[in-house]
């Protein structure tokens, strides 16, 4: 498909990592896999590491400064945080940013949880509200995405961050932090690292975006205290994760190759992002949440919308050869109807395209919604 072609559409509902990137991958993953099993023999093949393959749980142990019995690793992000959410006792009540990873708001819902939406702002949550909340209700635990947020991009503060933690560890609430795009970061600085102490936070962590999404991992950073009680849930769910998976990426880490693959990754994804903001900044202003510095998603309000024009402007958009849908899963539940009411909101993302592709996609956004009036 030449580049003409291409630029005549795009699909913003896409989060997924670049082809290039999987490209890369196939050299390293295909040696990587092998020389694992080669390695590590039926010790990656047989059951057994209920809890991960145990040098890669030292490895997380050393980057996070604690003890590896406090990690559990597992097939993807996803499948901790279920597995999280399993161990709570069911009908718990969850705080939530108002809007965040859909599939944590469906999954938390499937074990009865009451989901709580905090407000947004550009620097972490609305940290009043967020008392307001934890005095009112009898909360379990806090899930946050504190480094280039899904959806809306923005960065915590390490203020706001920490202020989170300590309403929570002054509750006894479980403050859990989704760290997985904390290393995609593209603006050339770099994240600072959330510490753990006894107490917590929970860190909860992805290789799917900074390695690939077919070598699924993701691990979470447990107190000491709640890891039996999650490993009950581990035993009966899932038994042992892929392990030759985890000793391909632990081999990939200790050779100091992941280092420079996240370089890559994120020299890669810059001119997209930055072609995003722009974009945004250009025919959008004040329509969305931040400039974003890394991560995967932003999200866009077209505030002349209205909820019941929303799927003939998504129709009229697919006909312009872009790819966009209400993001209301993603929302959550005691925020979705004043959200609603506030325009048609949206999810972006920008890692698998290329600039131009971008660019072209906005202004063309831009103009269906204009035409829409
Ligand atoms: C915030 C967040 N957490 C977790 C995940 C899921 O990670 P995985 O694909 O490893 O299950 C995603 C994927 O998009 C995500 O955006």
């Amino acid at each position: 498909m030449s580049d003409v072609t291409e630029a005549k559409s795009i699909n913003f509902l896409r989060g997924v990592p670049s082809d290039e990137v999987l490209e890369r991958l196939i050299p390293i993953a295909s040696e990587g896999y092998e020389k694992a099993i080669k390695k590590y023999g039926t010790g990656v093949l047989q059951y057994g590491h209920f809890n991960g393959f145990e040098p890669l749980r030292n490895i997380i142990g050393e980057i996070h400064h604690t003890d590896p019995g406090r990690v559990v690793v597992g097939n993807g992000g996803m499948e901790v945080i279920s597995l999280f959410l399993k161990s709570l006792p069911r009908n718990s009540t969850i705080i939530i940013e108002e809007a965040t990873y859909d599939r944590v708001v469906l999954d938390a819902e499937i074990y009865g949880h009451n989901l709580i939406g905090v407000e947004l702002t550009p620097v972490g949550v609305n940290l009043d509200q967020l008392r307001e909340m934890v005095n009112k209700y009898s909360v379990a635990a806090f899930y946050g995405i504190p480094f280039h947020q899904n959806p809306t991009g923005i960065n915590y503060s390490e203020e706001n961050l920490k202020s989170v933690e300590q309403i929570c560890k002054d509750k006894g609430i479980i403050c859990a932090w989704d760290i997985c795009y904390e290393s995609l970061r593209y603006d050339g600085k770099k994240n600072i690292p959330i510490r753990v102490s006894d107490w917590g936070p929970v860190l909860i962590n992805s290789f799917t975006k900074t390695i690939s999404p077919g070598t699924k991992c993701g691990y979470i950073v447990l107190p000491m205290n709640f890891v039996d009680q999650m490993m009950r849930v581990v035993a009966n769910t899932r038994i042992n994760p892929n392990l030759p998976t985890q000793a391909f990426i632990s081999d990939f880490i200790e050779s100091g190759e992941y280092e420079k693959f996240l370089d890559y990754i994120c020299r890669l994804y810059k001119p997209r992002m930055d072609a995003l903001n722009e974009a945004l900044n250009t025919h959008f202003p004040g329509a969305f949440a931040t400039d974003m510095s890394g991560g995967f998603f932003t999200c866009l309000t077209l505030m002349k919308i209205t909820p019941e024009q929303e799927q003939s402007f998504v129709n009229a958009s697919k006909e312009a050869g872009i790819g966009i849908a209400a993001a209301w899963d993603a929302v959550a539940p005691n925020c979705r109807d004043s959200k609603r009411q506030k325009g048609l909101f949206m999810r972006l993302t920008f890692p698998a395209f290329k600039p131009d592709q971008i660019t072209w996609g906005i202004s063309t956004l831009k103009k269906v919604e204009v035409a829409f009036q």
